[in-house]
């Protein structure tokens, strides 16, 4: 399962104890991430996280969402042993073994689901726009009727960046590989409601970021 390389400040992790990965970033954005989670998620039923990374967001997420049944994915196998490493520290019952997904090939989202919540963050500025488009599509056919998906990240507003950290970041992504960097969330939405995902809230969040929850309709 090929995956596109990124520089090397667009995905953190450092080795930790017991085969664990720990990501300075996944640190900071756990509490506001959980606080969106229980203000715009079921509160039950299945949830797929999709490029889960270490482990400490599903970890989170599960232990103040029990109620959901938590599915972490990642395309990266040394990833995914960092998540099982976490989810068996924790003792959680409700979060399954980390799955191989690479959100951005055809066919998944015909395969696993249905769905009631999709969680993913901090992969669209590591993709392109295609692959993009190709995930919303799958994500959209892995959700079950009134499903919602979470997407978090740094976006574009209207074609802007909105920081000078958000300027240079974009700038290393695109000099790096031209076909990834920033989209913009607008055309994100666009992107999504054309495969029936409807942007239902914009949420601004800590550094910039923002969340869209988007509903399958
Ligand atoms: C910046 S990290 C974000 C991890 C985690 N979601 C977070 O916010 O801390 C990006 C993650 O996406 C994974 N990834 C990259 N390309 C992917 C793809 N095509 N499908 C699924 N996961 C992918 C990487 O292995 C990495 O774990």
């Amino acid at each position: 399962m090929p995956f596109r390389s990124v520089p090397g400040q667009a995905s953190v992790a450092e080795d930790a104890e017991g085969g664990k990965l720990f990501a300075p970033a996944a640190a900071r954005n756990l509490a506001p991430l959980i606080e969106v989670l229980q203000a715009h998620s079921p509160r039950k039923g299945q949830a797929l996280e999709i490029a889960s990374g270490t482990g400490q967001h599903v970890t989170g997420f599960a232990g103040a969402l029990p109620g959901l049944a938590w599915h972490p994915s990642d395309i990266d196998p040394a990833r995914r042993a960092s998540i099982d490493a976490y989810v068996t520290e924790a003792g959680l019952a409700n979060v399954a073994r980390a799955v191989a997904l690479d959100a951005t090939a055809p066919g998944w989202g015909a395969l696993i689901g249905p769905f009631d919540l999709i969680m993913l963050a901090n992969l669209l500025h590591l993709v392109s726009a295609e692959e993009t488009r190709v995930l919303l599509a799958e994500a959209r056919q892995a959700l079950a009727p009134g499903g919602r998906m979470l997407v978090y990240g740094p976006f574009r507003r209207a074609g802007f960046l909105v920081s000078e950290g958000d300027q240079s970041f974009d700038a290393a992504l695109q000099t790096h590989d031209p076909d990834i960097g920033y989209k913009d969330v607008d055309t994100v939405a666009t992107w999504a409601a054309s495969c029936g995902l409807v942007l239902s809230a914009r949420l601004e969040m800590p550094a910039h970021n923002l969340t869209l929850v988007f509903q399958r309709t």
